[in-house]
């Protein structure tokens, strides 16, 4: 299986357009070490020429541009892109899908009921695709049998329940049922190797342990450091909590999450501007390292 990550941002990107946070900034000015990121996306292949792509990033034109092997030759009009995988209905993971529109046959959606409900309701993004190339739906269940992906032929998908959020139009933003956000665990039935990815993810329920046990590689929620990070830069009266994160530092913090897991690769993945980590030269950065943790870049590849 081979995993590319087209954006290693969280909502809003890197820098963020109306930000002067430090991390922000000091990337426009040079005087942050840092890499900018775009929003949150990756896709996966099992041969490197179709491809299923996991969130339809706002970033997703750009995304395609940095990638060429998501554009192959074979007709006329062609992608790499085969179908769409979608975890939640955020803006960050599916503002993208309108982009795809110039298919020239439905663009096959993956996505719990709940998702579907979203998409269908108070961000109706799948009734504008009916005007365009339409959609061919697929209703995951998260906990229940694993699916395949027509492009993924030999890695199975299995739908892991978060503890999480649905978005702000939800009306189930403070009451979020099963299904309005999963993690996805991939299977290669021929490599052997399992991939473990949930970029928000609010605590680490049974199924996720028995998912990030299972992994080779694990591509977690990268978020925020602090739980007020956003409280104390005076940018948001919301934690890292009531948007659905479990930060990276403090008792219960992912750092101690992942220190449980020795045998995997880690990677933090939707990284939010206001997180110190994106700072190359920051204390925080060095722990991350110390602790065998690595941090998602747009561009990063994995062949497993
Ligand atoms: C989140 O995961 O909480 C988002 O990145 C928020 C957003 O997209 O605005
Ligand atoms: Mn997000
Ligand atoms: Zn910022």
């Amino acid at each position: 299986m081979k995993i590319r990550v087209l954006g290693s941002s969280a909502g809003g990107g890197f820098p963020q357009w109306n930000c002067n946070c430090r991390n922000c900034r000091g990337v426009r000015e040079g005087s942050v070490r840092a890499q900018r990121r775009t929003q949150s996306s990756l896709c996966i292949s099992d041969d490197g020429l179709d491809w299923v792509l996991v969130n339809a990033s706002p970033d997703l034109l750009a995304q395609i541009g940095a990638a060429p092997r998501l554009q192959p030759g074979r007709a006329v009009r062609d992608s790499g892109i085969a179908a769409v995988l979608l975890i939640d209905a955020q803006i960050d993971h599916v503002a993208g899908l309108p982009m795809l529109r110039e298919r020239s046959s439905p663009l096959p959606v993956y996505a719990t009921a709940q998702v579907m409900e979203t998409l269908e309701g108070s961000l109706p993004l799948l009734p504008l695709l009916r005007h365009y190339c339409s959609v061919e739906p697929h209703v995951i269940a998260p906990g229940g049998e694993a699916f395949t992906i027509g492009p993924l032929q030999h890695t199975r998908c299995h739908a892991v329940a978060l503890d999480s959020k649905p978005p702000p139009y939800s009306p189930r933003r403070h009451a979020p049922v099963r299904g309005d956000n999963i993690g996805l665990l991939f299977d290669d039935q021929q490599t052997g190797a399992a991939v473990f990815y949930a970029p928000g993810l609010g605590s680490i329920n049974e199924a996720v342990a028995e998912a990030l046990e299972r992994a080779d590689l694990i591509l977690v929620d990268g978020t925020f450091w602090r739980q007020d990070e956003m409280v104390a830069q005076g940018l948001s009266r919301q934690s890292a909590a009531d948007m659905g994160h479990l930060p990276q530092s403090g008792p219960g913090g992912m750092i101690e999450v992942l220190d449980r897991l020795p045998r995997a690769r880690k990677v933090l993945i939707h990284i939010n501007n206001t997180n110190p980590i994106l700072d190359e030269d920051s204390p925080e950065r060095a722990t991350l390292r110390r602790h065998g943790i690595e941090v998602a870049f747009d561009g990063m590849e994995f062949d497993l």
